[in-house]
């Protein structure tokens, strides 16, 4: 039988997704259940991070398991070892393997060539994980997502896409505000139907919105871009001005790290009555937890 894997959050159901949310709370809550008896994780790492890696490590601790962080730095795979063949030998000696890296061709490559469940960690294009805690998050103060209203501002990039990618699964409206030339992928916008909007103006975009998320005005790869970044978005700040234009109640989101200043004012990012960013970041935990645990079929383990 093939694996399950974890390439966009496409490749779950919507009820999948949701169990694995359900999951992850029980977890928060009894978060020590020594389930995984000595499963190991390999943690293949071509970008920085501090929420993931520690994420994982310490959920695979706390499950039984164990994690093999690897950068391309001192392995082979910087050195030009084809993908196909580090993930029958990587996928030949764990259990599950997360990825972190640039293309996101490369985590589907890998996924075809392994015998085990895989992850995207991050890629250029995607950041599911972070919406499985982002969307637990939501859960946990507000209940269901389903037929609300979540307004994106800024940059169409990898958490732009997820969020997209959610909306489909989990049919809630998205409104997308973008600088011109920074939309995500039009494939993805018409695949998502009508239930997505595209506004230039963040604050017709952030009208009637539960939730307001942002981002980085340039991701990892795209340092060479920040001055002009800057420019271009520069009338794309969440700050309390223009949470007030969202509905009552709304709360504010950030994938962190943040720039304060840039895409999020310091008042507004520490404003624990708005900003949910804390509670996103620990999600990470849990809901990765409760994904490897769907991944591996130990869900009804404990
Ligand atoms: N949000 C997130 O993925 O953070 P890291 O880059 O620190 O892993
Ligand atoms: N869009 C950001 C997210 C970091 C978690 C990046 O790709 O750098």
């Amino acid at each position: 039988m093939r694996p399950r894997h974890l390439r966009t959050l496409l490749d779950l159901s919507k009820t999948e997704f949701l169990q694995i949310i359900e999951k992850a709370q029980y977890l928060k809550k009894h978060p020590r259940q020594s389930v995984l008896n000595g499963d190991v994780l390999a943690m293949i790492f071509e970008k920085s991070s501090t929420r993931t890696r520690v994420s994982f490590e310490a959920g695979m601790a706390q499950l039984g398991g164990s994690t093999i962080f690897l950068s391309p730095t001192d392995t082979q795979l910087g050195r030009g070892e084809p993908i196909q063949d580090s993930a029958r030998v990587i996928s030949s000696m764990v259990d599950i393997v997360m990825i972190r890296t640039f293309k996101q061709a490369d985590i589907e490559l890998f996924a075809e060539y392994s015998a085990v469940p895989v992850i995207n960690g991050l890629s250029d294009d995607f950041h599911p994980c972070q919406l499985l805690a982002d969307i637990q998050t939501f859960v946990e103060h507000r209940g269901s997502i389903e037929t609300k209203t979540v307004a994106w501002v800024g940059d169409g990039n990898n958490m732009c896409q997820s969020w997209l990618n959610a909306s489909m699964l989990l049919d809630f409206n998205l409104h997308i505000a973008c600088p011109k030339n920074f939309d995500p992928d039009p494939e993805l916008l018409e695949m998502a139907g009508p239930r997505v909007t595209l506004f230039r103006d963040p604050k017709q975009a952030v009208a009637d919105a539960h939730l307001v998320a942002t981002d980085v005005y340039a991701s990892m790869g795209q340092e060479a871009e920040e001055n002009l970044r800057l420019q271009e978005f520069a009338n794309f700040q969440v700050n309390h001005d223009l949470m007030r234009r969202a509905s009552k109640g709304a709360l504010f989101m950030h994938c962190l790290p943040a720039h304060r200043g840039e895409e999020v004012s310091e008042q507004l990012l520490e404003d624990d009555s708005i900003s949910v960013v804390w509670d996103e970041a620990e999600n990470r935990l849990h809901a990765q937890k409760a994904l490897m645990l769907f991944l591996l079929g130990k869900m009804q383990d404990n």
